[in-house]
């Protein structure tokens, strides 16, 4: 051994000396739950690949956010399933929409104990499937569709909402969602962008989840997953338009993504550890071939030391438990 007699392994020697010297840490207040609300359920139905994962009545619902909030996390994303879905996406505007029905439920449950967020997208009501509305020859209308979200916000913003969450990556849907938002008199309702959302395969269980009928693929207007500067300006766009919180989806195959944007603005950065990242790790573990507690735990720290600040996962309440015992 040369001298000085450097070695890093002191550092490890033992769990509290590890403890002291970790460089990340989780907490609780930085994850946010995905729930699923489905229209004309009277007991919560599970979501077959996504184990552990329900689709809840209003009921359980309410329920599940309790839970969610005596757990110490810091927010919900709420995501509405309606009886009827149609070409326009009605039931995503309507106030008497599953979605915005289930804001009113939540915010009464809970008011502003935790963060009660919600999904801003027409996919989960409509027909075809398309996060906007069509043209006639089948393409998403971009500018049409920016004129749905618009009144989408302010409903879910007269439901109570704290925080909308556009997803549906059209171009300029945050200005046009500020600027709602803005007229209807609902200046406090922060927006959470989902600036650099990539068309991505890891979406398969929640397509379950929603019970989407999309036949095809989002490839027009999600990002190609070879493409990371493609993320810096959608995020740049997003921030100029009134992006108070921007996110990255999905999370563990985008590490690089999440920590070129926390380099590159003074946002507060989220990731979506979506459906199938859960799902994976979920069939693994069933069939005993990794530690899934471990590897909960491994993934949410690799996200957080990339960079991002908030983690939507569908583990929130549990992790967040398990974090709680730690400290
Ligand atoms: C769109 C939306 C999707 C997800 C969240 N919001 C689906 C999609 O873009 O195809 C996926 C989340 C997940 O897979 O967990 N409303």
């Amino acid at each position: 051994m040369s001298f000085p007699n450097i070695r890093p392994r002191r550092l490890r020697t033992s769990a509290a000396m590890r403890r002291m010297v970790s460089e990340t840490r989780l907490h609780p207040a930085e994850l946010v739950l995905p729930l699923f609300v489905r229209e004309g359920l009277t007991e919560p139905r599970p979501v077959s690949s996504l184990p552990g994962v329900m689709q809840h009545s209003r009921e359980s619902l309410r329920k599940a956010v309790a839970e969610a909030a005596q757990a110490g996390v810091g927010g919900v994303m709420l995501f509405g399933i309606p009886e009827h879905k149609d070409a326009t996406g009605s039931g995503g505007i309507d106030p008497g929409g599953i979605l915005n029905v289930a804001i009113r439920d939540v915010i009464r449950e809970v008011g502003d104990s935790l963060v009660v967020m919600s999904d801003l997208c027409l996919d989960e009501f409509t027909s075809h499937g398309h996060c906007g509305l069509l043209r006639e020859d089948g393409a998403v209308d971009n500018d049409e569709t920016l004129a749905a979200y618009a009144r989408m916000a302010v409903a879910q913003a007269a439901a109570g909402v704290h925080v909308v969450g556009p997803s549906g990556m059209m171009d300029g849907q945050v200005g046009v969602v500020r600027k709602a938002l803005d007229e209807a008199g609902y200046a406090d309702v922060t927006i959470l962008a989902y600036a650099a959302k990539y068309a991505s395969a890891f979406y398969g269980p929640f397509r379950e989840a929603v019970e989407s009928s999309l036949d095809g693929d989002r490839r027009t207007y999600q990002q190609d997953p070879a493409n990371l500067r493609e993320s810096l300006r959608e995020v740049a766009l997003d921030v100029a338009e009134g992006a108070d919180i921007v996110m990255v989806k999905p999370a563990l195959a985008y590490l690089d993504v999440i920590s070129a944007v926390r380099a590159s603005f003074d946002v507060p950065v989220a990731a979506y550890q979506v459906s199938g990242e859960y799902a994976m790790v979920e069939a693994a573990a069933a069939n005993g071939w990794i530690d899934r507690e471990r590897i909960m735990m491994e993934t949410l720290h690799s996200i957080r030391r990339a960079g991002a600040q908030i983690i939507l996962t569908y583990w929130a309440a549990e992790a967040a438990r398990r974090l709680r015992a730690e400290y």
